[in-house]
């Protein structure tokens, strides 16, 4: 594993989990945390032990809870684009992963904490996590990408709703608006989260990859190249030797013994 100054790296039973690890600054998003996580997660994906990957931040009060504003204030408008074409790029790889990515969100995510969980597929919150898209109230926008996917996720007039107020709202309100899949006491956040992971892993990883491909891309398509990308997709699948193993393992009821390939 390579080494990182501003993360936690760890891979177990198969999941690697990601900790932001900036506990005094709220896990505050800076340059250098976003390029090490772009880094790392480009090492967990090319890792063959490596079927799924957690993302979380250190302690119990934020998972992140933004990019870093001491950063930002400096900033001129070309450092602007720059800065957010790097997070867009970081953010885009985890969104576009074919391995399985799930925010295990223990506290606050806000500004560009909720655009990170917003780019993993699911989002599993603690009970005193709390969402946010406070930029206006900075004077910016959404820079990460949440413009694009906050409403993909909760709607158009929610997402407007959480942009334009700038308010925050709690765990279950998250849950309610479809933005957490799963609320959970603290304590237990992290085996939720792995248990979850654990039942998605049990599947054939090329197609949870492609499942993942076809629904991101696909909502981003016409209805008829979305459709046309899913019956390719689809046929692919028949060609891998994971497809046989899943039909005959249930034909012979037991559980399938996937490969990957
Ligand atoms: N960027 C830089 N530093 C941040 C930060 C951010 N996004 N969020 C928190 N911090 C820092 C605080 O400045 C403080 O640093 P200090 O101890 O050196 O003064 C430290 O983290 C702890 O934060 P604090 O505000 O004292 O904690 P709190 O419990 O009172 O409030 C928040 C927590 C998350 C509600 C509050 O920190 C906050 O509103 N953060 C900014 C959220 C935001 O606007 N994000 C969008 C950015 S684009």
């Amino acid at each position: 594993m390579a080494e990182y100054t501003t993360l936690l790296v760890e891979v177990q039973d198969r999941i690697a989990v990601i900790s932001i690890n900036r506990p005094d600054k709220m896990n505050a998003l800076n340059e250098g945390i976003i390029r090490e996580l772009g880094r790392a997660m480009e090492e967990v994906t090319e890792r063959e032990d490596v079927g799924g990957i957690i993302l979380t931040g250190v302690g119990e009060k934020a998972f992140v809870a933004g990019a870093d504003i001491a950063e930002l204030a400096k900033m001129g408008p070309v450092d602007g684009i720059d800065v957010s074409r790097l997070g867009q790029r970081v953010f885009r790889s985890i969104e576009l992963s074919r391995k399985p990515v799930i925010a295990a969100v223990n506290g606050f995510a806000l500004g560009g904490g909720c655009e990170l969980a917003l780019a993993c597929h699911l989002r599993i919150a603690s009970e005193n996590a709390q969402f946010g898209l406070p930029e206006v109230k900075l004077g910016i926008i959404p820079g990460y990408g949440g413009t694009l996917r906050l409403p993909r996720i909760v709607g158009k007039g929610r997402a407007l709703e959480l942009m334009l107020t700038a308010q925050f709202i709690k765990a279950d309100e998250a849950y309610r608006i479809g933005l957490a899949n799963k609320v959970v006491p603290q304590a237990e956040l992290m085996d939720t989260t792995r248990k979850m992971m654990g039942t998605i892993l049990a599947n054939g990883p090329v197609a949870l990859g492609l499942a993942i491909e076809c629904t991101t891309r696909g909502m981003e398509m016409s209805v008829d190249d979305g459709l046309a990308l899913e019956s390719n997709l689809f046929g692919l699948l028949a060609a891998t030797s994971d497809m046989r193993e899943g039909m005959t393992a249930f034909l012979e009821k037991r559980r399938a013994a996937f490969t990957g390939r």
